[in-house]
C-alpha cells in the first residue's frame, strides 16, 4: 500500500537535512526538533523547492471528494473540490509529544480514506456532496487510536471556479491557481474506490490571497475519476491528501 520509494526518499530528505531549528520544550522523547521536510517527488519527477524565504505555516490533512465532468468517450474533466481540513503539522516527526514515526505521518491519508467516512454532508440520491450545504459542523476528525485531528478549515472551489483555502479562522484565505503537477507515486494508495491517487500539485496564491503564498498537495490517496466509460456526467471521488501552506 505505501510506497516504498516514497518513504525511503522522505526518510533520505529527513535524514540529509540537518539545521536543528529548535529544542523541544515539550514532554517529548526529547529528540531535538526539525522543520518538517516537504515531499516532492510523485514518481518521476519532483515538484519545484517552496522558495527559500517562506516559512511552513500549517500542514493539513484534506478529505474530501474530487468532482469531474464526463461526456461519452471523452477525457474527464476536473471540475473542482470539497475538502475539510485537519491540522497535522504536531503530528510530524520531531515536532513534539504527539508526533507520529515519519511512516505513519506518511500514512495518515490512507488511514483516514480507509477507516472513516467522507466527513461532509453526501448528497442523497447520486453522486458526491450536498449542492446547498456540503460542509458538516466545525469538528475534529477522529481516527481509530489517535487523539482528534484538530479542525483547521476547508478547501473548496469559488464561484468562479478558482481553487480556494479558507483556515485557521480566516488568518489564511488562499484562492490560488496551478504553477505545477506531477504524478502520484506508482505505488500510490489508489483509495477504497480503486479510481487511483490525484497528482502532486504546487499552487500559488492569487489577488486576494491572506496569511499564505503557496500551497502543496502532496501524499495524495485516491481522488482520480471513475472514467467517462464508467460514469457520464457528474463523477465524484473520495480522496484525502496533505496540504502543505508557506508564507
Ligand atoms: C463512443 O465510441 C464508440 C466507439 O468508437 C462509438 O460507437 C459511440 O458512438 C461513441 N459514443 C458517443 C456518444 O460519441
Ligand atoms: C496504512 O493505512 C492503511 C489503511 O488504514 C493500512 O491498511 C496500511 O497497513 C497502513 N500501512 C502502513 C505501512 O502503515
Ligand atoms: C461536486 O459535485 C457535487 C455533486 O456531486 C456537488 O454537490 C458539489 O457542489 C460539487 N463541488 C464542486 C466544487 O464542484
Amino acid at each position: 500500500m505505501l510506497p516504498t520509494t516514497l518513504l525511503l526518499s522522505a526518510f533520505a530528505a529527513l535524514a540529509a537535512t540537518s539545521p536543528v531549528v529548535k529544542r523541544s520544550a515539550g514532554p517529548g522523547c526529547g529528540a531535538p526538533s526539525r522543520a518538517p521536510v516537504l515531499p516532492k517527488t510523485g514518481g518521476t519527477s519532483d515538484l519545484p523547492n517552496p522558495d527559500s524565504g517562506l516559512a511552513l505555516k500549517h500542514i493539513a490533512l484534506g478529505f474530501g471528494i474530487q468532482n469531474y465532468t464526463c461526456k461519452a468517450n471523452a477525457t474527464a474533466t476536473a471540475t473542482g473540490a470539497l475538502a475539510m481540513l485537519y491540522d497535522i503539522t504536531h503530528l510530524y516527526p520531531r515536532q513534539g509529544a504527539e508526533s507520529l514515526p515519519l511512516q505513519e505521518f506518511n500514512n495518515l491519508t490512507s488511514k483516514a480514506l480507509w477507516t472513516h467516512k467522507v466527513p461532509l454532508n453526501m448528497n442523497g440520491n447520486g453522486p458526491g456532496a450536498s449542492q446547498t450545504n456540503p460542509f458538516p459542523p466545525d469538528a475534529p476528525l477522529q481516527l481509530q487510536g489517535q487523539r482528534p485531528l484538530p479542525f483547521l478549515g476547508h478547501h473548496y472551489f469559488d464561484a468562479a471556479g478558482v481553487a480556494t483555502f479558507n483556515l485557521d479562522s480566516g488568518k489564511i484565505h488562499l484562492p490560488c491557481s496551478k504553477i505545477s503537477q506531477v504524478d502520484a507515486p506508482k505505488g500510490a494508495d489508489k483509495g477504497p474506490e480503486g479510481t487511483g491517487a490525484v497528482g502532486w500539485l504546487y499552487l500559488g496564491g492569487k489577488d486576494g490571497a491572506v496569511g499564505a503564498k503557496f500551497v502543496y498537495r502532496v501524499l495524495t490517496a485516491g481522488g482520480a475519476t471513475h472514467g467517462c466509460d464508467k460514469v457520464s456526467g457528474t463523477d465524484s471521488t473520495s480522496y484525502t491528501a496533505t496540504y502543505w501552506f508557506y508564507g
